[in-house]
């Protein structure tokens, strides 16, 4: 028996101060992209801003539906329009933000495990690692260096015919 340890860094900051200017900025409009959000059902917004290899800046939100188990994550809407707006350029950096209509949310919500699989696909896509900036309401900021890091044992297309 072989025991394999798996670890992710996270680097938590106390307060946006403490960010890079470019985190900083990112997280901004992240927090801009609330705005965006359409999410009558679970009063539960999320906004997401991507820094592209471009230097270009996209925001989206969480998209939901009546029929439930068709609600978008903002983290997935947003990957998908950046793909589609500038084909080709890769994604460098992704600021996810919240805000709870019902309870105040103390610490940073991390990408779902369908978001995570979306983000690794991604970073394959372009070949290049997507750095992820979080913030809740209230509470640190975390920061983690590569979207693979949330996704250990990741399916990938290499499982897939060539
Ligand atoms: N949501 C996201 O946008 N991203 C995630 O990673 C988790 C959940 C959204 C989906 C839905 O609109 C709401 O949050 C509640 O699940």
């Amino acid at each position: 028996m072989k025991k394999i340890e798996v670890q992710t860094t996270i680097l938590q900051y106390d307060s946006a101060a403490e960010l890079s200017t470019a985190d900083a900025l990112l997280l901004r409009h992240a927090q801009d992209a609330l705005r965006l959000s359409y999410s009558p059902y679970s009063r539960f917004q999320v906004g997401a801003a991507v820094h592209m290899q471009n230097g270009e800046i996209l925001e989206g939100a969480n998209y939901e539906n009546a029929a439930y188990p068709l609600c978008i994550c903002a983290e997935q809407s947003l990957l998908a329009a950046a793909s589609a707006r500038f084909p080709g350029i890769a994604v460098e950096s992704l600021a996810i933000t919240i805000h709870s209509e019902t309870k105040n949310i103390d610490r940073p919500a991390a990408p779902c495990g369908a978001c995570r699989q979306v983000i690794c696909e991604t970073e394959q896509k372009n070949k290049q690692s997507i750095r992820i900036i979080l913030q809740g309401e209230t509470g640190p900021i975390i920061v983690i260096e590569k979207g693979s890091d949330l996704l250990p044992l990741a399916f990938d297309g290499s499982f897939l015919p060539d």
